[in-house]
């Protein structure tokens, strides 16, 4: 049966395979925002308890200067067509994180849209502003979100690979109900996943599609319900241990996706050897990286990116 386009779905709503969903064209330019202003000022989510104050800023420097001489080195091998960066603004500390303040989608028409995040912490909604001029600079139309709730970009929606299908996360940052009107705006079905440990607070914590039928998770992160969708949506489900997935957020890995497995590339957090091994035998590239400072921030490479048209 065809999926309602422009509808969120719960779990047990769900009556549709991602093959009956259409094709989507994948990003290939990535944004990144410096990290010149990125510190721990309070505490936004659990990784962050008794982090006030500990960011080594030099190694911070360090460690995003090599991110992002990963993502020119992509680049120059041809897996990407752009590497973007923005300036970070003071007293914006989280702006780093560039996953979260939108949502970038192509329309049926080739139309580039941005939805814009409403954030949860009041603190960074200001980033939206500077990202908004980003997206108005590439020829993007803006859209925002005409209803009251919390919606985090691409921290919790995140986009099944190649497909008009997306998993919108909720529980602790996004609202169960956005994805009605996000549903709508993108046209496209949104199937609604229960995030149920704080530990992974964001859909992009605990779910890393790895191609168009495999999928790398944290299982405790997710309801019964959603655990149970995520294992009939995907034909192969890797669960990550925790040490792992919490300690060392492997499933926040970025895979720059092509249907061509040999065009495929990924950085994820070092040390982290399941994952490594699971990332390489379907993907050509893969390189691992050290975001050790900005993990204390309950981030890491997925969280510091954002891949738009
Ligand atoms: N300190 C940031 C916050 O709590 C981290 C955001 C990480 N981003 C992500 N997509 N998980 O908002």
């Amino acid at each position: 049966m065809t999926p309602v386009f422009g509808k969120s779905f719960s779990p047990n709503e769900v009556h549709f395979t991602m093959d009956d969903c259409e094709t989507r064209p994948e990003p290939k330019k990535v944004l990144l925002c410096k990290p010149d202003y990125f510190d721990i000022t309070d505490v936004k989510n659990v990784h962050m308890t008794n982090k006030k104050g500990t960011v080594n800023k030099d190694k911070a420097q360090i460690q995003w200067d090599n991110l992002h001489t990963s993502y020119l080195q992509f680049k120059n091998q041809k897996l990407l067509d752009e590497v973007f960066v923005i300036d970070g603004i003071e007293g914006l500390e989280d702006m780093v994180f560039c996953a979260n303040q939108s949502f970038p989608w192509v329309m049926w028409n080739n139309e580039k849209i941005a939805i814009m995040s409403r954030m949860k912490h009041e603190a960074r909604q200001h980033e939206i502003p500077y990202i908004e001029d980003f997206y108005k600079d590439l020829g993007y139309r803006i859209v925002d979100i005409q209803s009251k709730y919390h919606f985090e970009g691409m921290g919790d929606l995140i986009p099944h690979p190649t497909k008009r299908l997306a998993y919108g996360g909720y529980g602790f940052r996004t609202d169960k109900n956005v994805y009605e009107e996000i549903a709508r705006i993108l046209d496209a079905p949104i199937i609604t996943l229960e995030l149920v440990d704080e530990n992974y607070y964001h859909l992009d914590t605990c779910f890393l599609p790895l191609n168009h039928t495999e999928v790398m998770i944290a299982p405790n992160a997710f309801s019964h319900e959603s655990l149970e969708l995520i294992k009939r949506m995907f034909e192969g489900v890797y669960e990550i241990p925790e040490g792992e997935a919490m300690d060392g957020f492997a499933c926040n890995a970025h895979i720059i996706y092509d249907l061509a497995k040999n065009k495929q590339a990924a950085i994820v957090q070092r040390s982290n050897p399941v994952s490594l091994n699971i990332l390489q035998q379907n993907t050509a590239i893969v390189l691992e990286t050290d975001t050790s400072e900005f993990m204390k921030s309950g981030g890491s490479v997925f969280c510091m990116k954002m891949m738009v048209y």
